[in-house]
């Protein structure tokens, strides 16, 4: 059935070319279809598509060239690899700039000794789940779009050809924890997570990371509420885009999947790059952050100078410093 199809549009179209070919069509009078690269190119333009006569059962195979292909194919290679690399590295050089003139933000009041939790097992659980998920689908994305030509020439042909099978097999597998995660991130953070006038007064701050003011808080300060946001919509993006990449041709087309790898691509380097922030100020950037989500307490002055709000309703909601242990 097929077959018959393509044959009769082939017979169709050939009609048509005879009969609005030579009045109309300059470019197509003059092609020899079985000609040079150059005519080739004319047929290209002229007809947006290139296609020949198949007989298996899938008819897009027969598409030999797609115009928007060498546009595609063009934005890919060239145009992509611009966008993430200023993306990544300009972000990056801006955090070291950041880091020699401004330096890690020191908790002013020392460490008192006594610690409040902060995250539970569950959101330590969920936000590493994630975070290890986004690394490795980062660094094997960026293989398709850096590996050959910045790995390919380093490693050689076989184990850059093994490596990105495993690469991609990652890439595919672990969608399915990250978009798990990034679900449940959206869930159980919610609540802490809408804006509010706290936040307009934190932002007029600086946040206490510009200046050296520590602007009240509550459980999330607006910069976290910032990263909650990047997460949520941003996770739910490249997995939209990224699924329709996975499983082709479930109600999309060339074009549409075309149009989707370019988001997908593009979401996905401004997420890395914005990614860099959030991990630079929960390492580096600033002093006793880590362990609120290693460990998943922190200081009571560290509570208190970036999260006061929290911390009092917390002291409140417990009457007493009850779920404070000691340090060891
Ligand atoms: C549910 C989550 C995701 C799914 C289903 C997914 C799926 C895909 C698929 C199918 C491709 C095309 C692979 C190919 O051309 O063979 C791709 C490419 C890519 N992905 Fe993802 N992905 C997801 C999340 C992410 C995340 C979180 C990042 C970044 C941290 C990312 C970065 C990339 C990059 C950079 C590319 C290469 C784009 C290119 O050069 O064409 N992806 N992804």
């Amino acid at each position: 059935m097929a077959r018959l199809f393509a044959l009769i549009r082939t017979i169709a179209f050939g009609l048509l070319l005879m009969v609005i070919g030579p009045a109309n069509s300059p470019v197509l009078a003059q092609v020899n279809p079985n000609g040079s690269a150059v005519q080739e190119q004319q047929l290209l333009n002229q007809l947006k598509t290139i296609q020949g006569l198949g007989t298996i059962p899938d008819t897009k195979s027969y598409v030999l060239e797609h115009l928007a292909g060498r546009d595609w194919q063009y934005f890919h290679n060239v145009t992509l690899r611009w966008i993430t690399a200023i993306a990544i590295l300009g972000f990056f050089g801006v955090l070291v700039i950041f880091y020699l003139v401004r330096g890690s933000v020191k908790l002013e009041s020392g460490f008192s000794g006594r610690k409040i939790v902060r995250f539970n097992w569950f959101e330590r659980f969920v936000h590493w789940m994630t975070a290890v998920c986004f690394i490795i689908l980062g660094l094997t994305g960026l293989n398709i779009t850096f590996g050959r030509p910045l790995l390919l020439p380093l490693i050689g042909a076989d184990n850059f050809t093994a490596w990105s099978e495993w690469a991609k097999y990652a890439h595919n597998f672990l969608s399915f924890p990250f978009t798990i995660g990034v679900v449940l991130i959206a869930l159980m953070w919610i609540a802490g997570n809408i804006p509010n006038r706290v936040d307009v007064e934190w932002l007029k701050k600086g946040g206490g990371i510009v200046g050296d003011k520590h602007p009240a808080a509550e459980r999330f300060n607006a910069g976290q509420k910032v990263v909650y946001w990047v997460v949520v919509l941003g996770g739910l993006l490249v997995a939209i885009t990224g699924y329709m990449l996975m499983f082709p041709f479930y109600g999309t087309t060339i074009d549409t999947m075309q149009r989707a790898e370019m988001v997908h691509a593009v979401a996905a380097a401004l997420f890395i790059a914005f990614m860099l922030g959030h991990i630079y100020i929960g390492t580096i950037g600033m002093e006793g952050a880590f362990e609120a989500m290693g460990e998943g307490t922190v200081d009571v002055n560290w509570a208190k100078e970036h999260h006061r709000l929290w911390l009092s309703r917390e002291m409140e909601r417990e009457n007493k410093p009850a779920r404070t242990v000691p340090a060891e």
